[in-house]
């Protein structure tokens, strides 16, 4: 069964070939991040005017790399939320529009879903169950991974997400967008200077925090004379203490429910020092680490054709209405 998978929940065009029994078979992805660059982040109206654009295009384009026909597709899947409204309606009206006319199922697909099951895409794939630390521009979440569609929220972030703390400590430290990975370049060169605080760690719980994490960068920041070693040396204290957040955290959470297997997936987890902390802490647990190859961390259309793929195996499509949440709980999807 060829799936055509389409991401536009954000600000990148994504488009993929997924095969049920022989895998992946093409994959596009069109950035919009110069377009954004110039206003210092997503301005949502542009974003679903680019993907008008580019999204029918960049199909045929897939099509015609993969060697396959319209005809050839037997079902279509479309990231339906969590995201930008708009943009999300590019996605899902199009997807919608295309099942109609070549008379195949479409599927509404969860975002954090096709993060979550990104890392199957990889020939080291993780068995069930599983525990997963989503970390993407707009959550960062753990979950109980039991199957696809069974999944139990352990603990999530209360304010903040951790890209959303990369992207804006970024902003304050007069970098480009997207902060996150311009925020890592710049750490590169810090030293271990400054010591910052570890949020939420000093009591139980699977929550996070990262705004008082952002505050007090801003008070170093304040506090020192903004040379380009000060920022550097700035840059590698936030890092540092989102990755060994995230590593605490991790690590409750595999004892807390037993499991020996951590999958970390979305934008954040194409982080280098983020990836050693949890390598670390994981090989210390007896535990294994997996995650997508870096194209694969942040939006793809790859991982949306395979969520859906295995909601299509299981019968799972909805009828003719377009399917877009803006907000969308991961754990409220069926169990498939
Ligand atoms: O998953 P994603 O592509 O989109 C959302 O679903 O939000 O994640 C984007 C986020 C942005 O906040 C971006 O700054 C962050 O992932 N990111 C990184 C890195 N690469 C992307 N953050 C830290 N280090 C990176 N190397
Ligand atoms: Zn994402």
């Amino acid at each position: 069964m060829y799936i055509l998978g389409i991401e536009t929940s954000c600000d990148e065009t994504g488009v993929a070939v997924y095969h049920s029994q022989q895998g992946l078979i093409g994959h596009l992805l069109y950035s919009q991040v110069k377009m954004h660059s110039e206003y210092g982040g997503v301005v949502p109206e542009l974003a679903s005017r680019d993907h008008i654009r580019k999204l029918v295009p960049l199909i045929k384009q897939c099509l015609t790399q993969s060697q396959l026909q319209s005809s050839d597709i037997d079902g279509i899947a479309y990231t339906a939320g969590p995201g930008l409204m708009g943009a999300l309606l590019v996605g899902a009206c199009t997807a919608r529009s295309l099942a109609w006319a070549w008379n195949i199922p479409a599927v509404a697909t969860h975002h954090m879903e096709g993060h979550l099951l990104a890392p199957m895409l990889e020939e080291n794939a993780p068995e069930f169950p599983f525990v997963a630390l989503l970390i993407s521009g707009g959550h960062t979440m753990l979950v109980k991974v039991a199957g696809v569609g069974q999944y139990q929220l352990l603990g999530e972030s209360l304010d903040d997400a951790a890209g959303e703390a990369f992207d804006k400590t970024a902003k304050m430290l007069g970098l480009g967008y997207p902060g996150g990975p311009e925020l890592a370049r710049l750490a590169e060169k810090g030293r271990d200077r400054f010591k910052f605080p570890r949020p939420m760690t000093d009591r139980p719980g699977l929550d996070f925090s990262f705004s008082g994490l952002k505050t007090f960068t801003m008070n170093t920041l304040h506090k020192t004379a903004q040379t380009e070693q000060d920022k550097a040396d700035i840059a590698y204290a936030f890092q540092k203490a989102v990755a060994e957040t995230l590593a605490i955290k991790c690590k409750r959470a595999l004892q807390q429910t037993g499991l020996k297997r951590l999958v970390i997936a979305g934008g954040v987890s194409a982080n280098s020092e983020i990836r050693r902390a949890l390598q670390q802490m994981t090989q210390k647990q007896g535990a294994r680490l997996y995650f997508p190859r870096l194209e694969f961390c942040t939006d793809n259309g790859a991982m949306i054709a395979y969520a859906g793929c295995q909601r299509l195996l299981a019968g799972q499509h909805q009828d003719l209405q377009i399917f877009a949440r803006p907000r969308w709980p991961v754990d409220e999807l069926l169990e498939v």
